[in-house]
């Protein structure tokens, strides 16, 4: 996730005017910044690490530079973040300037293909080959239009590109498939950008490109055509929000939009690492099989949200692989003299990947001699460079303290390094590797549906969030590890205390306190395990505690005459995949009963997004 702006028009200082649009898309990426401007004498290009404010203090006279202009703010994915990765990214003439938000696939082989045709790298991007593939197409073809499309006919992957040339300086060319873009129409001047905040001080006339569109730009207007030039028609719209509302994309909280985004970063996580027969490839994997399998332990270490991930990365793994795994706290872990050697893989959870505890966690495991490999989100923070070996989550940044969108990811992440360690061990047939990864791929549209009607949870919300003094998260097995995650969620927003306890534990304790006004909040999402955890709603609703299920669809055991209310999510083939779908009902009850409270939701108190501190 990357913020992308731009702009072509007769307005003087054309640099200073998008690079202020681009502070609007600051949320989307900010580890470095860049900006090309393109005139009759050439394109000049500026690039600068860490936030756009670098860059802004480093234009010197292009800060009243003017011409047809892009520029970027970037959320790392290919290449740590720094100048010469940032964006644009020029041909190796300088004559074209490229940005993208998004990943090529196959820029592996594309860049062996252009470095044998002499093509001269400067970063260690996938964007990158971009720019030189639209270079040597136009040597070929002489022209630029034609180039790009040639180009991207090549690529595979998710983007959204403008290029800008000295061949055609009065001209954006725009194309999207996965990433999104949207054009704003002004009088004799066009914009274009990621998100329509960064355009609103300008124009409120608004196109939204779709996947496969391909826009010419000048200042005269937009052609909208599709990769094979045929024209396409869209409909241009009036922005009517106001500036706030339209950064968090509509939504009154980052949280819920992050919630909203969840089945797409779900796609970007699964993007690139199934092949067509259903198999797990990580492309850029370091670590090589024989060293992945010479371990006889496993550790499993993080805090928060990420350990909850790792607590059903435990139960996957021990099911799939038959051995023994332990998942940890990082500051539990980091003072326990772990039994760790160099026959343990450590796994290191973290969407900042700058948590201290984990970090020093990762470090502790290092230090006994074992392989590291991290599930993280930020590219190029301490713990990805630290670790043996990275598997990024591509969630994008995520803003809201809570975490949501990272969860979806790390479980994702630890799905698919599973399977492929299960791979390499000839552990399961490639039907059955592939039976896991149809499930998985069929997920985001399942979770899309279930975004797409939220009344059910929206009413039992707001009945909840006047009457019930505290919660319980109630399940056995995964759905355990899914309650934990619910409960956390609900006390970190809504500030109503929320307990997990496997199910079974119930009459051990914690029913003593179940009475009106206390939710129990029984997740009977594990077919195995679905007869024990009736037994327990019952137990609930014996004692008049208010008695809420996450079941699957289909479901016949449990109805709104039986408890409060149902809350319901699509079954996977592969129950051990549930935990995806089971959270995000969670997600939305913390989400409307804190609201329905008016609580600072996106920041509540005491949290912090990155604990950098022990
Ligand atoms: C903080 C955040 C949580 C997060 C935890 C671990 O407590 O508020 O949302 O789960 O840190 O953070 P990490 O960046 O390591 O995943």
């Amino acid at each position: 996730m990357c913020g992308i702006a731009g702009y072509v028009g007769p307005r003087k200082e054309s640099v200073r005017l998008v690079l202020d649009n681009l502070k609007r898309l600051e949320y989307r990426g900010y580890d470095s910044a860049g900006v090309a401007v393109a005139t009759s004498a050439g394109v000049r290009v500026l690039k600068k690490e860490g936030k756009l404010g670098n860059l802004v203090g480093a234009l010197g006279d292009l800060a009243t530079a003017s011409g047809t202009v892009i520029a970027h703010t970037r959320w790392a994915t290919h290449g740590r973040p720094s100048d010469q990765n940032a964006h644009p990214h020029t041909d190796c003439d300088g004559k074209i300037a490229l940005i993208h938000n998004g990943i090529v696939e196959n820029y592996l082989e594309l860049k062996e293909k252009l470095l044998a045709d002499g093509h001269k790298f400067a970063s260690d991007t996938d964007t990158e080959v971009l720019v030189h593939l639209i270079e040597s197409e136009y040597r070929v073809l002489g022209d630029m239009e034609q180039a790009v499309r040639s180009a991207l006919r090549k690529v595979t992957g998710a983007y959204a590109i403008c290029v800008v040339s000295e061949y055609e300086p009065g001209t954006i060319y725009a194309a999207k498939t996965a990433s999104p873009l949207i054009l704003g129409l002004g009088d004799g001047e066009n914009f274009l950008a990621s998100d329509i905040p960064a355009i609103m001080r300008h124009t409120r006339r608004v196109i939204v490109m779709e996947d496969g569109d391909f826009a010419k730009i000048t200042a005269g207007g937009v052609i909208l055509t599709d990769l094979e030039s045929r024209p396409i028609d869209r409909k241009e719209f009036a922005v009517t929000w106001d500036v706030h509302t339209a950064e968090k994309g509509g939504y009154p909280h980052f949280m819920l939009k992050e919630i909203h985004e969840q089945p797409k970063t779900i796609r970007d996580t699964l993007r690139g690492r199934v092949t067509d027969e259903g198999q797990i490839v990580f492309p850029d994997f370091r670590l090589s099989p024989a060293r992945l399998l010479d371990f006889n332990r496993i550790f499993i270490v993080a805090c928060g949200t990420a350990y909850h991930a790792g607590m059903v990365g435990k139960s996957f793994f021990e099911h799939l692989l038959r051995r023994p795994v332990e998942v940890q706290v990082a500051s539990e872990f980091r003072y326990s003299d772990p039994l760790v050697d160099s026959k343990t893989l450590a796994i290191i959870i973290s969407q900042s990947g700058e948590t201290a505890d984990t970090l020093a966690a990762l470090r502790e495991a290092k230090a006994k001699g074992a392989t590291t490999l991290a599930i993280v989100n930020v590219v190029g923070s301490s713990i990805a460079r630290e670790a043996d070996e990275v598997l990024y989550t591509y969630a994008g940044p995520e803003i809201c303290v809570a975490s949501t969108k990272a969860y979806v990811t790390q479980l994702v992440s630890l799905y698919l390094f599973g399977l492929y360690i299960a791979q390499q061990e000839n552990k399961l047939s490639k039907d059955i590797v592939a039976s896991y990864v149809e499930d998985l791929l069929a997920i985001p549209d399942k979770m899309a549906g279930v975004l797409a009607d939220t009344k059910a949870v929206e009413k039992i919300a707001l009945r909840l969030s006047n009457t019930s003094s505290c919660f319980f998260f109630l399940g056995r097995g995964l759905d355990f590890a899914v309650s934990m995650e619910g409960a956390l969620k609900m006390k970190e927003i809504s500030y109503i205390h929320a307990e997990a306890y496997p199910a079974g534990e119930l009459k051990h304790g914690p029913l003593a306190l179940v009475e009106p006004g206390v939710t129990v909040v029984c997740l009977a999402t594990q077919s195995a395990l679905y007869d024990k955890m009736l037994s327990n709603v019952k137990e609930v609703k014996a004692r008049e505690g208010i008695a809420v299920a996450v079941v699957k669809e289909n479901d016949q055991g449990l109805d709104e005459r039986s408890v409060d209310a149902v809350l319901t999510v699509p079954s996977t083939r592969h129950d051990v995949l549930m935990p995806i779908l089971a959270i995000v009902p969670l997600q939305l009850l913390a989400y409307y009963i804190a609201s329905d409270l008016g609580r600072e939701i996106d920041q509540p108190r005491n949290l912090a997004k990155s604990v950098t501190v022990e």
